[in-house]
């Protein structure tokens, strides 16, 4: 049965570290407060000059040296990301332009921090059925000039970080790889975190006067976020497992997105799993699309991920959108 292996993972992570206090610094918030609510003590920013692309371009070269492949051999490429460097064209036509790649075909996915799980179910899709035997799917957010420096932004501004992961599927024939996946959205919800501008129901898509009230930055109902993900990645990785006669107990690791270690915390505890989370947050925030394959790269060199492994991996977010995946690595 033709089946979807990761065979290269990559990351890309700017050099800039920003720590709690440079925080401080900007507005009223405290290193106490974000560690305490977040588990984040520091993240990374871009220096000017690096855009999304170029993070993505990074990761997606990492990822195909591993898998022992050139980005031209690449059927197609599938770019998750809140964070694009226009409205249109899609930042993996950018990242594509800037790999001198001229006619692999380059898919925006808009999944926010379900994306990466979004952009493995339509690989998975394509592989299997014998459409495509190599997709590159990048995760990469560049947050850190879009977000309210003020305090009035803070509850969204200390979580966020820059970064970008990617992977290098391909098509096998063993029992490796994907096992399931599965994906949800409740639009019910797509108030709760959103970025509203610029926007097509506004004239000229965006104001001076909704700049100037910082209307165009994300607005998250962190509390509702919390309570709705601390139940939507246990309920789905729980599903996931039992349609395919396994408990989480039989996960060698667990990788959850990578948005609040309390978060986390919680979802492990639900699971009875907690010695088999992998978090990474601590040193890069929430970088949304990237978090899940930048805590793969991480935990693979420290050796908590190998090869063999089976992974769970569960992601929440915007939309709301979440999902689970089982992964023979
Ligand atoms: N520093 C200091 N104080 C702060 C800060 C800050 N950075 N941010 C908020 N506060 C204050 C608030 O103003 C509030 O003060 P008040 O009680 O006087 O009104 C108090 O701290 C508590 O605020 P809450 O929002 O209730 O704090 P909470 O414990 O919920 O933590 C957090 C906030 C960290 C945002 C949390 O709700 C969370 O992580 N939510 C989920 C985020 C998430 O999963 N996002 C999904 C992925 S993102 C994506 O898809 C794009």
């Amino acid at each position: 049965m033709r089946r979807m292996k990761f065979a290269g993972v990559g990351a890309f992570v700017p050099e800039r570290v920003v720590t709690n206090h440079d925080l401080e610094k900007m507005m009223d918030t405290s290193d106490e407060w974000i560690q305490q609510r977040t588990g984040i003590v520091e993240r990374r920013w871009v220096e000017p000059g690096t855009d999304n692309s170029d993070m993505g371009a990074k990761a997606s070269l990492a990822a195909c040296q591993e898998a022992g492949c050139d980005i031209k051999d690449i059927d197609l490429i599938i770019y998750a990301t809140l964070s694009p460097e226009f409205l249109f064209p899609g930042t993996g036509c950018v990242m594509a332009q800037k790999l001198g790649l001229t006619r692999t075909p380059a898919l925006d996915i808009r999944n926010q921090c379900s994306g990466f799980l979004y952009g493995l179910s339509v690989a998975n899709g394509m592989i299997v059925s014998g459409m495509y035997k190599r997709i590159l799917l990048v995760g990469s957010e560049l947050h850190s000039r879009g977000m309210d420096m003020t305090t009035r932004g803070r509850d969204v501004t200390v979580i966020f970080g820059d970064g970008a992961g990617a992977a290098v599927l391909e098509a096998t024939e063993e029992d490796t790889g994907l096992i399931d996946i599965a994906i949800y959205a409740d639009g019910r919800y797509t108030d709760e975190l959103v970025c509203k501008l610029p926007s097509s129901r506004i004239e000229g898509f965006i104001t001076a006067e909704q700049v100037n009230n910082g209307e165009h930055f994300c607005h998250m109902a962190g509390s509702k976020v919390f309570k709705h993900a601390i139940v939507k990645m246990p309920e789905a990785l729980q599903d996931v497992c039992k349609r395919n006669n396994l408990t989480p107990r039989d996960l060698d690791v667990m990788i959850a997105h990578q948005a609040n270690l309390r978060i986390n915390e919680i979802v492990g505890r639900a699971l009875e799993i907690e010695d088999k989370c992998f978090n990474n947050i601590q040193k890069y925030g929430n970088t949304t699309a990237a978090s899940i394959p930048l805590a793969m790269r991480e935990a693979l060199d420290q050796g908590f991920l190998k090869p063999g492994h089976l992974l769970g991996l569960a992601a929440f977010g915007s939309g709301f959108t979440w999902g689970a995946a089982l992964v023979r690595m």
